[in-house]
């Protein structure tokens, strides 16, 4: 395995406690990992040598709440809402429907298409879950292609309950035999928590059924409004409680008690013209926080991070450091992947060789310049992938 040496970074973040963020930095990649952190001073010798020139580095963006699996377009319902139509959970119906008639190949093709758009913004872990299928073998279809193409797969056959079914004997089908059929595929399983969906009593059922099946736990909680998601989620132990737009004080103060990540979905709020998430509020309180995505056809048709982290710093109080930090840190703890050999969402010896080069000097640029992609080159697992 040859060892290549990046130099020539004049800011690099690494998310580690004791490196810190470095300014004339540099950083050896041996295989998939990261082999040597430090100041540019101390280098040591390596088989390559690539010169940034004054560019900053980053860990590669961890995207820890998206749903690929999809086919069909939903821009009419998006033109629908600008005119004053508000979002809701029924248009995931939609998509349903072309989902579940989409070939294998033309889910695939759209699969790889939003992977690769994102790993040439600097993504390089990605989660994505299941929720366009609702039936055990559309559930089942759509587990297994992506586990061939993300990093983590989220069962979310609870994502809302489809045509034809009671609430009851739909989620009897989720905590069983969809289960069951999934679960070889995934190692999270996700309930929407929110009216229109799924209420807490349901929500709780399909909880404790995945957790039996060995699956750890997200949650999607109160996105449209205030409701049980995050208290339920915190309860359960679960990694994260996705989009936390409407929360009340005491789910800030459940969450800064507990190691259930708050992970804000911005591209989301905005496309859906919900009120963007007090974040502010959920680190003053000691809340662990990641920026995700969301990516989508009906409520976040994107997969750029980089406009996560600039609507985080521009409109949500948050500093540029907080942002970059939560957007890839913050989401690598939301799948709990932080820490240990492979880690990801930092740069340290025995993490793993994500690595994203900015074309721009210092990080702060992700703010300054917003819009603009920044993106120069991207490692994952150690493999130049732009
Ligand atoms: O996270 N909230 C539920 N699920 C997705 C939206 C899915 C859709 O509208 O198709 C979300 O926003």
């Amino acid at each position: 395995m040859t060892a290549t040496l990046i130099t020539g970074i004049a800011e690099l973040t690494t998310n580690d406690e004791e490196l810190g963020t470095l300014p004339d930095a540099a950083l050896v990649l041996r295989g998939a990992r990261v082999e040597w952190v430090g100041p540019a001073a101390h280098a040591p010798d390596a088989d390559d040598r690539i010169d940034v020139e004054g560019r900053a580095v980053l860990p590669g963006w961890v995207d820890s709440h998206t749903h690929l699996v999809f086919a069909g377009d939903r821009s009419a319902e998006f033109a629908a809402r600008l005119a004053g139509r508000p979002y809701d959970a029924g248009g995931i119906a939609v998509t349903v429907e072309a989902t579940r008639s989409a070939p294998d190949y033309v889910l695939v093709a759209t699969l790889r298409r939003l992977v690769r758009e994102a790993v040439n913004q600097g993504t390089t872990y990605l989660e994505t879950k299941t929720g366009y299928g609702l039936t055990v073998a559309d559930e089942a279809r759509s587990a297994r292609l992506a586990s061939g193409l993300v990093d983590e797969v989220t069962f979310l056959g609870a994502h809302v309950v489809p045509p034809g079914w009671n609430a009851d004997d739909y989620v009897d089908l989720v905590c069983g035999e969809m289960l069951d059929a999934v679960a070889p595929y995934a190692r999270w399983a996700d309930v929407f928590c929110e009216r229109g969906a799924f209420d807490a009593e349901l929500s709780r059922d399909v909880l404790t059924a995945a957790a039996k099946a060995g699956l750890g736990l997200r949650v999607h909680g109160n996105q449209l409004g205030p409701g049980p998601g995050v208290r339920l989620a915190v309860e359960h132990g679960a990694a994260s409680v996705d989009h936390c737009a409407y929360l009340t004080e005491s789910d800030v103060d459940a969450l800064a008690a507990s190691d259930t990540v708050a992970t804000l979905l911005p591209a989301c709020d905005l496309s859906t013209r919900q009120p963007l998430p007090d974040a502010r509020a959920l680190l003053d309180a000691g809340a662990t926080v990641a920026l995700a995505s969301n990516c989508n056809p009906g409520s976040s048709y994107t997969t750029s991070m980089a406009f996560c982290v600039a609507t985080a710093v521009l409109q949500m109080g948050m500093t540029v450091e907080e942002a970059v930090r939560a957007a890839t840190w913050g989401g690598a703890r939301a799948l709990r992947r932080e820490s240990g050999e492979g880690a990801v969402g930092v740069l340290r010896p025995g993490a793993r060789a994500d690595v994203h080069v900015l074309d721009a000097p210092s990080a702060a640029h992700l703010a300054y310049r917003p819009g603009v992609p920044l993106t120069h080159a991207v490692w994952r697992a150690g493999r130049r992938a732009r």
